[in-house]
């Protein structure tokens, strides 16, 4: 099921001890979430639980970093992401993302795993910006190019600042 809920554009910051927490099936419906999550989303457990992990996308954000975040997570590693969150009533959140793969005693991937916190000031400022552009950047490509198109912009973005990649760049926290 889509969101149907409407964008505030209000922040809601996270407090410097909040750790959010959930836990996804294979196909990213959720299995878990603290308390945190749903005092700051707005959902109660039932509202969130067997519901797809995109019941929080916000419009604002770049579909081309929900492929990164699933490309690392399906290969088996994991991910850091900057994202903004929608809550229910359509108030946001931003967070810094760690997702990372769960496995069985086999070792076969079983599910993932996500912990955010608050991001910096600066790094809420730089993200928007950035997320602001890649999106723009997806609405001229049109649907079919759209991911192409913000990726080409976000690698470049990275390259001129003297990183690898997205999660090397994420992690240097430079800004
Ligand atoms: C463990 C886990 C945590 C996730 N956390 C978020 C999240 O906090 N916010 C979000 O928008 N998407 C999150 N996603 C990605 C969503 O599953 C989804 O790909 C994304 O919201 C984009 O929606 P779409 O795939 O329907 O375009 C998470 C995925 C996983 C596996």
């Amino acid at each position: 099921m889509k969101n149907r809920v409407t964008p505030t554009q209000r922040e809601i910051a996270l407090g410097e001890q909040d750790f959010i927490v959930s836990k996804t099936d294979l196909k990213g419906r959720i299995t878990y979430a603290n308390r945190i999550f749903m005092n700051i989303s707005g959902y109660s457990e039932p509202e969130l639980l067997g519901r797809q992990h995109n019941i929080l996308r916000h419009p604002d954000m770049p579909r081309a970093i929900f492929k990164l975040l699933w490309d690392y997570i399906q290969a088996g590693r994991e991910c850091f992401a900057y994202t903004k969150n929608l809550c229910k009533n359509g108030d946001h959140y931003w967070v810094l993302a760690n997702v990372t793969p769960d496995r069985d005693e086999g070792g076969n991937i079983s599910g993932y795993f996500s912990v955010r916190r608050r991001p910096r000031d600066e790094a809420i400022r730089y993200f928007s910006d950035l997320y602001a552009r890649m999106l723009d950047a997806e609405r001229r490509a049109g649907p079919r190019e759209a991911i192409a198109a913000s990726t080409a912009l976000l690698e470049d973005e990275i390259s001129q600042k003297g990183f690898k990649d997205y999660e090397t760049f994420v992690l240097a926290d430079a800004l």
